[in-house]
């Protein structure tokens, strides 16, 4: 059976080890943090018990999901097919983490779950860049179709094939794309997200009616504010600062997004963000 090790067991990672094990792959969840793996553990066992009591998942598929996975501190990369890292977006975290498993395990494709950093810059960290690549998920990773499948200037052709047939039976869509910063998706994404904190600050409207506003008026599933919630506000600042300095100022973060990072208000994952959350649930705020 094909062997997958996902390293880092927040939003991302849990997701994504959620699909890799629903998939049919062996998997293991890997956090150096032992309180994070607890919590991500949680976290993908409730999803999964989720899944049973919506009826979109058997109980026997449910067992088999979980027999699939493994949660453990360390890891030794020798036996994994497949290695997907979505630890924090640093740069030198990711270079460090693809580095050290580039030299133990050759065969082994290494991809990294970045929304905008260069995956080239990654590759050239590592002994064999022609198997390093970008695989995009996107946050609910069990629910979003799209993963995109990043060539790093290195990559060779039969990576790329090994990594698109990966998100096929994954269950999901992939588009490959040229390393380039934010890719296809975040270099949009992140200007509609930057520019509606521009206007909640500028006083245009309020958090929820400007999320409305796209909902209804541009069909778009979840209004920009609400998506940063959900992203995380760390994450969609952090992705914003790389991308200001890659591409330009029109990526440039506004002060209100940097005081609540500041004030510890990250969006669902911390309980507030535009939003109070509760569960999915998100309440709206007097004033932010
Ligand atoms: N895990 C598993 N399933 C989930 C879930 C989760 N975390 N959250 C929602 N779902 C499922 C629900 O169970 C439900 O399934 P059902 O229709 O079979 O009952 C379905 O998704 C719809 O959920 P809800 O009815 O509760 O709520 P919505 O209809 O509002 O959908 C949503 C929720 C799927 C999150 C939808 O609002 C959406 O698509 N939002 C936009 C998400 C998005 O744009 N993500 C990309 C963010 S950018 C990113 O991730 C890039 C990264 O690099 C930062």
């Amino acid at each position: 059976m094909t062997e997958i090790i996902v390293v880092g067991s927040g939003t991302m990672g849990t997701g994504i080890a959620e699909v890799t094990a629903h998939a049919g792959f062996s998997t293991t969840l890997v956090d150096v943090d032992t309180a994070a793996l607890q919590r991500g553990m949680e976290r993908l066992l409730a999803s999964l018990r989720r899944g049973v009591e919506k009826g979109k998942l058997s109980a026997e598929d449910e067992a088999a999901a979980r027999s699939r996975i493994r949660f453990e501190t360390t890891f030794d990369p020798s036996g994994a097919d497949i290695l997907i890292e979505a630890v924090p977006e640093n740069i030198e975290l990711k270079k460090q983490l693809l580095s050290s498993v580039g030299a133990k395990n050759e065969a082994t494709l290494l991809a990294t779950n970045t929304s905008s950093l260069s995956v080239t810059e990654i590759a050239a960290a590592c002994v064999r860049p022609d198997r390093v690549i970008g695989l995009h998920f996107f946050n609910p990773a069990p629910v979003m179709q799209l993963v995109e499948v990043v060539r790093a200037e290195q990559t060779s052709a039969g990576n790329i094939e090994r990594a698109t047939e990966l998100v096929k039976r994954l269950g999901k869509t992939s588009v490959v794309v040229r390393d380039v910063p934010g890719f296809a998706t975040s270099r949009l994404g992140i200007i509609l997200g930057m520019e509606a904190i521009r206007m909640l600050e500028s006083g245009v409207a309020s958090a929820a009616d400007i999320d409305t506003a796209m909902e209804l008026g541009y069909r778009h599933p979840m209004g920009p504010l609400k998506l940063t919630d959900l992203v995380g506000l760390d994450v969609r600042l952090a992705i914003a600062e790389h991308l200001t300095k890659e591409l330009g100022p029109q990526f440039a973060p506004p002060p209100l997004l940097r005081r609540l990072v500041r004030a510890g208000k990250l969006g669902k994952k911390t309980g507030e963000g535009f939003y109070v959350w509760s569960g999915n649930d998100a309440q709206k705020k007097p004033t932010v």
